[in-house]
């Protein structure tokens, strides 16, 4: 019998395809697979794919008695919980580095994007309102303060992109080794108050779990701008829609979001904010990247062979 693998959520064909050739592949279109599809078909799943911002909560692991092994497709891996897989012995793999330049980019077309305004930009020509008059201004962004906070892969690819425009600063839990070109700042609330332009690129902890909140944000101030690349869960976003409002921050470019892909109508319908539906790793080549991975490190572990990217 060919080995049984469960798919949580779509993916690129090249990888779909991949997992068909090699397993006997079950679909389901989001973490939760129904009880009765369950009952039936659990006990032989010995593989699990699914996306990072999808996960798999412990409930559906629960009823997979014989999983060996869990494939992000993706590099965050909050929504797996790794202790309890530890615990059950299950190797849970991710991709990354693969999609590190794509989130980088990204975020260096959020900075431009959200101080030029480039999304009421696109909207003016195409409706017509370049024939009234100029669009109002918009701010500079070359030499503006820029903080991150997180200076993992993904928020060094970044510094570099911006380092380009501007003197660099960030928090991390500790000073980065051979990072010294940037100033750390302990206090991510110190961060804000010295920075226009405060970039999240860390991964969600204890200690990073929602840690934009009033504080922050107010120390970023009325014309500090936001923006996360990151995870949703690391800002409150209730908190984030009241500064907007209230303009006790200038604006916000957002990729990810607290409950994905529901953006509450509140954030939607502010001026100051360039949103985007978590398109992080989302170019045809960093996903076919990923697929291969993904694809490798099953191979890897059902032949036995020592895996790439476990985590645990
Ligand atoms: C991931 O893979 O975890 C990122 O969210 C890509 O945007």
């Amino acid at each position: 019998m060919r080995t049984q693998v469960l798919q949580l959520g779509s993916f690129l064909p090249a990888l779909e395809q991949g997992l068909e050739q090699r397993f006997d592949l079950h679909r389901w279109p989001d973490e939760v697979p129904e009880q009765a599809w369950l009952a039936q078909r659990a006990p032989a799943i010995r593989g699990l794919v699914t996306g990072a911002s999808l996960g798999v909560p412990n409930a559906t692991l629960a009823r997979l008695p014989a999983l060996e092994i869990v494939a992000i497709n993706g590099v965050g891996f909050d929504r797996v919980d790794l202790p309890y897989a530890r615990e059950r012995g299950i190797r849970v793999t991710n991709t990354p580095d693969v999609l590190t330049d794509d989130v980088a980019d990204l975020a260096l077309g959020l900075v431009i994007g959200l101080l030029r305004d480039l999304p009421a930009a696109d909207r003016y020509v195409r409706d017509g309102k370049w024939l009234t008059g100029p669009l109002p201004l918009g701010r500079k962004v070359s030499g503006r303060r820029f903080g991150i906070i997180g200076l993992g892969r993904i928020g060094r690819a970044i510094a570099v992109r911006l380092a380009a425009l501007g003197p660099i600063a960030y928090s991390a839990s500790a000073p980065k080794a051979n990072q010294n070109q940037y100033r750390f700042v302990a206090d991510p609330v110190q961060l804000a108050r010295e920075s226009d332009v405060l970039v999240l690129a860390a991964a969600v902890t204890a200690t990073s779990r929602r840690m934009v909140g009033r504080e922050v944000l107010d120390a970023l101030g009325p014309d500090g701008y936001l923006v996360n690349i990151a995870r949703g869960t690391l800002i409150d976003q209730a908190a984030l829609v009241t500064a907007l409002q209230e303009r006790r921050i200038a604006g916000a470019a957002l990729d990810v979001y607290d409950d994905e892909p529901n953006v509450p109508d509140a954030l939607r319908a502010l001026p100051n904010v360039v949103l985007t539906p978590h398109i992080g790793s989302a170019t045809h080549e960093t996903r076919a990247g990923m697929a291969r991975m993904v694809l490798s490190s099953l191979d890897a572990f059902f032949a036995g062979a020592s895996v790439p990217n476990a985590l645990t």
